[in-house]
């Protein structure tokens, strides 16, 4: 008989906010409260399942097995977690300036702010899911990312500063298929002041 662990289900985050400029509660109320909330819940789901059968089953296939299927969704339902819960803190009302560290680390990486927000727009036209803001401690420095489905395109050993989702249920509600003007709209309502703080998270080994 497997070991069953006790699972403690994980936390949901609120939303900060109601609506943004240029983001409606139609737009981001269900986003958050049926997308977000779904992920939570798969990913305590897979866990619990996980902790009754991942050391004690058999016949463990890479082709078909129970096993190897909640391992691959393990992955893809945490980070629809972590990248959603990253996207939806990393917004507030009317946003606020780039300044601090994070400042320092873009015009030092990238040039300028400037320049890295139209790495921003261009990365978010080419991504079909996601665009990351990471400071990747093999390069030490930042990187900007983009993953097509939440557990691909992922670089390991990096700190995520700035999440960009870029999915069409996204933005579809406000904004049609005019991803650019959402773009926009999310530049405009970003919380530096949280990004920030996810910088300073990491202490010297941001550098
Ligand atoms: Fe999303």
């Amino acid at each position: 008989m497997a070991q069953t662990t006790q699972m403690k289900p994980r936390p949901v985050k609120a939303l900060k906010y109601e609506e943004l400029p240029g983001l409606s509660k139609d737009q981001l109320t269900p986003h958050h409260d049926v997308l977000y909330v779904g992920y939570v819940k798969k990913a305590d789901q897979i866990q619990e399942r996980l902790s009754e059968i991942e050391s004690a089953a058999q016949g463990v296939n890479a082709t078909y097995h129970e096993l190897r299927e909640l391992k691959m969704e393990e992955t893809f339902a945490t980070n629809g977690v972590r990248l959603h819960e990253a996207y939806f803190e990393n917004l507030t009302p009317g946003g606020n300036p780039p300044a601090g560290r994070i400042k320092d680390l873009l015009e030092r990486d990238y040039g300028s702010v400037e320049n890295w927000l139209n790495c921003l727009r261009n990365d978010g036209m080419a991504a079909r899911g996601w665009v990351v803001l990471a400071y990747d401690f093999e390069d030490n420095r930042l990187q900007t990312y983009i993953s097509d489905v939440h557990n691909q395109g992922g670089v390991w050993n990096c700190m995520t500063l700035l999440v960009l989702d870029v999915y069409e249920h996204a933005y579809f509600v406000d904004y049609k298929t005019g991803r650019k003007d959402y773009i926009e709209t999310f530049i405009k309502n970003i919380d530096w002041a949280e990004v920030n703080a996810r910088v300073e998270r990491c202490g010297s080994a941001i550098r």
